[in-house]
């Protein structure tokens, strides 16, 4: 059917988020919608799926004014949009989840949309048991749900937002397969993305915008450059990792047992030294998540012991690991570690590590100016964390992390940032080497692993299946052990 913006302006207070944006899809196309964190991507989107009230403006479908004042009027008029923190209901079975916004007596049938769930997935190549919590499901399976979903409510526009951001290879190349076949049935499909090269993959236009308007629209493939240049305003300059040597051992890990419902790692062993950082590489499911709970305190582990400095932490729970000097930065921010509602101010009070029971509101405040300073987070205080761009939430977090850390743990830590912001905060992360801290991140982006990692921990099935140097190993290396293959 294709869709049509003309015009889309969309103020949030003083801020002008959409500043007169235009943008047409066809119907068939696959376009890709590009910009720097904040640019307005997911507002513009958020307005197309109504989700947000346009200030002002036109959207048209099928060359029809519409008027949207929910998602639901926007899913009736085949506009369904999947989220940059994908909405799921976490407390909820994958049927109910699959089963919400559906119309009137279907809703009621739940054999008969177990059934239909289950011939869609099955088209797709996905798998769900319907009565599998949600919270259980992989950040990619979530989404493969929600693509469902809305396929099954009638969507004909689909509007994925960084869709690519904390899923695995093999998912990504999945999720791929799936849209191209989408649009070829005449689907109109928007792709938002910080990742040209995934753009370029399978977009065959992009429009690129910056401060809330369209800077340019170009047909792919493209030079690479030129988009940069389009997104950034200018050229991008990556800095250099700076060389720290490793001391003593921070982290020793032995024999560690973990176990989920799903998945047990068992006889894990790792050491990190002061300064080092190390990579978990590996399809999402494969034990990684899992070791980095158990490192963290957040599970508690079946065997083994974890020691930090020659200190036992094995059994001091979540509280003992934080007051250890050992944090973990979580992939799913807006569940995770982002309460929706709360100010920026009231995060850096949650986060403030001084368990006095009076709260501190000024010293609180000025931590938080100085965190937004320090991460450049576009907000004040008083935003909430739920108006701030995906990479701004990003920055957030990192920004909360605590100072002189003796471990950092991290999962997807860039997940949402654009390449400029991405290179940068690594080059933060990076600079806590020089303090000792041994940092331990799981990341299912192959370049990012092998760019600041010393060394990379391939886990495959809930065992570590290769360890090998960052330096000396390669995208393809990796993308093999991933898949459980060794080579030589
Ligand atoms: N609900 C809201 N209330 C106030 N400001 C908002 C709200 N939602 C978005 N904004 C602001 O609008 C601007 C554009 O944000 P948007 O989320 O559209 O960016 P984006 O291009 O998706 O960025 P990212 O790549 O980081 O996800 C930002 O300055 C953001 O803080
Ligand atoms: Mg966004």
């Amino acid at each position: 059917m294709g869709f049509e913006l003309r015009e889309i302006h969309k103020h949030f207070g003083s801020v002008r988020a959409n500043n007169g944006v235009n943008l047409s899809v066809a119907s068939g196309e696959l376009h890709g919608l590009l910009g720097e964190n904040g640019a307005g991507k997911s507002t513009l989107m958020k307005v197309l799926s109504g989700f947000h009230q346009k200030t002002s403006g036109e959207i048209l479908v099928d060359g029809e004014s519409i008027d949207l004042r929910s998602p639901a009027d926007a899913i009736e008029h085949g506009i369904g949009m999947l989220h940059q923190d994908p909405l799921v209901f976490l407390p909820f079975t994958v049927l109910d989840n699959f089963l919400i916004g559906s119309p009137g007596p279907e809703r009621l049938n739940r054999r008969a949309a177990a059934r239909e769930l289950a011939t869609l997935a099955d088209r797709f190549g996905f798998s769900f048991d319907p009565d599998t919590p949600t919270r259980r499901l992989t950040v990619g399976e979530r989404q493969q749900l929600e693509i469902l979903r809305l396929l099954w409510l009638g969507a004909r526009v689909l509007i994925l937002d960084e869709p690519t951001t904390g899923i695995s290879a093999p998912q990504r190349l999945k999720l791929f397969a799936t849209l191209k076949e989408l649009a070829a049935e005449g689907m109109s499909v928007v792709f938002v993305s910080h990742k040209l090269e995934e753009v370029e993959e399978i977009c065959e236009r992009v429009t690129i915008i910056r401060a809330g308007t369209v800077v340019g629209e170009r047909d792919l493939p493209c030079p690479a450059a030129e988009l940069v240049e389009l997104m950034f305003g200018g050229e991008v300059e990556i800095g250099e990792r700076p060389v720290v040597g490793l001391g003593p051992p921070r982290l020793t890990v032995s024999d560690l047992t973990v176990r989920d419902r799903m998945l047990s790692v068992e006889g894990f062993n790792l050491e990190v030294a002061e300064g080092e950082v190390i990579g978990f590489a590996g399809l999402e499911g494969s034990g990684q998540r899992i070791v980095l709970d158990a490192l963290s305190g957040l599970r508690s582990a079946n065997g083994g012991t974890i020691t930090v400095n020659g200190r036992d932490l094995t059994k001091v729970g979540y509280r003992g690991y934080l007051d250890g000097g050992v944090q973990f930065l979580p992939a799913g921010r807006l569940e995770e570690g982002l309460v929706a509602g709360l100010t920026l101010t009231e995060h850096f009070v949650l986060s403030s590590r001084s368990g006095a029971f009076l709260i501190d509101w000024e010293g609180a405040l000025a931590e938080t100016v100085e965190g937004i300073a320090e991460y450049s987070v576009k907000g004040t205080p008083d935003s909430t964390a739920e108006s701030l761009s995906g990479g701004n939430q990003q920055r957030l977090l990192l920004a909360m992390l605590q100072d002189n850390l003796e471990v950092l743990l991290m999962e997807h830590p860039t997940r949402g940032l654009d390449i400029e912001s991405a290179a940068w905060v690594w080059e933060q992360l990076l600079r806590r080497r020089e303090d000792g801290t041994a940092i331990v991140f799981a990341s299912a982006d192959l370049d990012e692993l092998l760019e600041y990692s010393d060394r990379i921990l391939v886990f495959f099935a809930g065992g570590v299946l290769a360890e090998v140097d960052a330096r000396t190993s390669s995208v393809d290396e990796l993308g093999h052990l991933i898949g459980g293959k060794v080579t030589s």
